[in-house]
């Protein structure tokens, strides 16, 4: 992973890149932007799915209305995430946080699109109830774990070698 991190520092786009000095932090501020849309959207869903705020709608209503933010933060999070990993690929790819942030990413989307597929194949959740059975509740749960544990692994990222030592590649 070293070797490929240093081929691509050593690509046009990453040089032209990394020697501008706004890119990495206008790439950095329109990735958070999109974290506070993704987060935002997971938020309301998981709310009114919790049965907590948003009844004058029904969960399918909700899902139609922030799904859409949801997927659309998740392509910006993605192409800016490649920028910033083509512009300092280094200190991105030997970051375990960088990692374990693209296998929990990994599966808060199967969380949300297994979520979403089982809210919308139960009509009776999708249209009617106030509140969500258990099951669902806890779905909603773990979702919102997940996505708080990636943006907990995205600003460690920067912190690497501090936060894991020796386990650091960065190391
Ligand atoms: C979709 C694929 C994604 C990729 C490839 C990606 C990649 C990156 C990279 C390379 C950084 C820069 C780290 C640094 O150098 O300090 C970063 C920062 C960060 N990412 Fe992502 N990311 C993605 C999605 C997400 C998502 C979904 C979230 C949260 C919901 C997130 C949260 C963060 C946070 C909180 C930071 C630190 C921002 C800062 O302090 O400036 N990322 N990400």
């Amino acid at each position: 992973m070293q070797a490929f991190a240093e081929w691509i520092a050593t690509t046009g786009l990453s040089r032209s890149l990394a020697g501008t000095g706004w890119a990495v932090p206008t790439l950095q501020t329109i990735h958070i932007l999109a974290i506070s849309v993704l987060f935002s959207a997971v938020v309301m869903i998981d709310l009114r799915i919790l049965g907590w705020t948003g009844k004058g709608q029904t969960i399918g209503q909700t899902l139609k209305r922030f799904a859409p933010w949801f997927w659309g933060a998740i392509v910006v999070l993605a192409c800016t995430g490649a920028l910033m990993i083509v512009t300092e690929p280094v200190r991105e790819l030997m970051a375990l946080s960088f990692w374990i942030k693209m296998v929990l990413l990994a599966g808060g989307i199967a969380i949300a699109i297994s979520l979403h597929r089982h809210v919308r194949g139960n009509a009776l959740l999708y249209d009617g109830e106030e509140t969500s059975p258990a099951t669902v509740r806890k779905w909603a749960w773990a979702v919102l774990a997940v996505w708080v544990a990636i943006i907990f692994m995205g600003r460690f990222i920067a912190y690497d070698p501090q936060i894991w030592g020796a386990w650091s590649p960065i190391n």
